[in-house]
């Protein structure tokens, strides 16, 4: 793991724990949310099929937004909302991620994961 992945999910780890309203935000998360898998990994896992490199999203992204956008996974400008709203409904030619696919859980976990280089990014 890259030390930039490790801050990914350092901060992906700072926004669920802020996101379920759990006090004492300092401490670590409790055992059993540490074992379930990262948003990293289940991006690579649930999305990464369309949206690594040569996927179709990564295409249709580029032509639609930019060589700049094409990467889901590089993104900094997607809010957490926005990434679950467009897996649930889907948009133009991505399909709809349905609850058997992707929890709640785990699609708050990859919005996580994508929208905190938003933070980190600063932009
Ligand atoms: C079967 C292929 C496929 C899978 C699987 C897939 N996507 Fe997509 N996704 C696409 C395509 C194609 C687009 C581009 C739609 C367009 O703009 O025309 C897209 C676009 C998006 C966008 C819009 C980005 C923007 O700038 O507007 C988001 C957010 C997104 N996908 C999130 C996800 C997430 C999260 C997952 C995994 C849970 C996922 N996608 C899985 C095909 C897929």
């Amino acid at each position: 793991m890259t030390r930039m992945e490790a801050l990914f999910l350092a901060l992906a780890g700072v926004t669920i724990v802020g996101a379920t309203g759990l006090a004492g935000a300092q401490t670590r998360p409790a055992p059993a949310a540490a074992a379930a898998p990262s948003g990293e990994a289940l991006f690579l896992g649930k999305c990464g099929y369309c949206h690594l490199e040569g996927g179709t999203g990564t295409m249709m992204l580029e032509r639609r937004l930019g060589k700049g956008k094409a990467l889901l996974g590089k993104r900094t400008d997607l809010p957490a909302d926005y990434v679950k709203a467009v897996a649930r409904n889907g948009l133009n030619s991505m399909p709809t991620i349905t609850r058997v696919e992707v929890t709640d859980a785990e699609l708050d976990r990859i919005a996580a994961f994508i929208a905190s280089k938003k933070k980190a990014g600063g932009k």
